[in-house]
């Protein structure tokens, strides 16, 4: 058993970690969160610099303003760290960055094997389809605090051309559509775990990728399994291409 650490700990996906840990042979050695849990086996800190528990691995599903105390944490105590939450800013992401020159980090904006096959044959279809509109459209619960979402924002990523632009949402006398434009729309309801689709509209076709996850469990599980890979990785940046290669 490898020992973990878990910041956010007592969140929707916090909770799923610590209870499907032990199935990735991981033991929950601390959590952090403002929050204090009610029924935990293991101590749980209100800050990340409080822990005095030893750990191989950090899982981190919380909100980006903890990016820098973990960070600071991590790198002091040499330890990997899977980065999981979303909404980071450009200056959070290079914090990663540079970060990642010390120690191992894992970041993707989305944990399931699904959304990452989804990015590639996205990326496939765009090239495939150069004359095609696009347009991403992405389901969540009403208690998500970012928007659009980081899978979203991923899946603008594979998808973009030369000239791509955002278009978040589109209200009033917009005009035209430009052909340079990648739509961006948010749904929140009600407890969708997570739905994203990607649109190709070409004339008189339309060619949909969908993918809907049903329960927050695939991301948990696919943090864990990152979470394990990463243990004993030298230091840089991973993510679910080198998981999925590894595997
Ligand atoms: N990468 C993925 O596959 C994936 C999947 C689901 C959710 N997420 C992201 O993970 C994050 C958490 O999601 P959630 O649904 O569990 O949210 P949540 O709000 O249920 O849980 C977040 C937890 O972190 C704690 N927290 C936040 N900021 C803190 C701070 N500064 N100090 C101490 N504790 C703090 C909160 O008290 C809360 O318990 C979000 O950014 C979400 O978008 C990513």
């Amino acid at each position: 058993m490898s020992r973990l650490l878990i910041t956010g700990v007592d969140g929707r996906m916090g909770r799923l970690i610590a209870r499907d840990a032990n199935l990735f042979s991981l033991e929950v050695a601390a959590g952090v969160d403002s929050r204090l849990p009610e029924g935990v086996s293991f101590p749980v800190y209100g800050n990340v610099n409080e822990v005095k528990e030893e750990a191989e691995v950090l899982i981190d599903f919380s909100s980006p303003d903890m990016l820098p105390s973990i960070l600071d944490f991590a790198i002091a105590r040499k330890l990997p760290c899977v980065l999981c939450t979303t909404g980071y800013t450009m200056q959070d992401e290079a914090m990663i960055k540079e970060a990642s020159g010390s120690i191992a980090v894992f970041r993707s904006a989305n944990m399931s094997l699904g959304v990452y096959v989804l990015r590639q044959l996205a990326k496939e279809a765009s090239k495939m389809l150069p004359g095609f509109d696009i347009e991403i459209v992405e389901k969540h619960h009403n208690q998500k605090a970012d928007s659009p979402s980081g899978t979203a924002l991923a899946l603008y990523e594979s998808v973009k051309r030369q000239d791509s632009q955002k278009a978040f949402g589109r209200q009033g006398q917009v005009g035209a559509r430009k052909p340079e434009e990648i739509g961006l729309h948010a749904v929140r309801g009600g407890t969708v775990a997570g739905e994203h689709e990607v649109g190709f509209y070409g004339p008189s076709e339309t060619l949909l990728l969908t993918h809907s996850a049903q329960d927050r469990a695939v991301f948990a599980s696919g943090a864990l399994r990152a979470a394990r890979f990463l243990i004993g990785k030298t230091a840089g940046l991973y993510g679910m291409e080198e998981l999925v290669a590894g595997i």
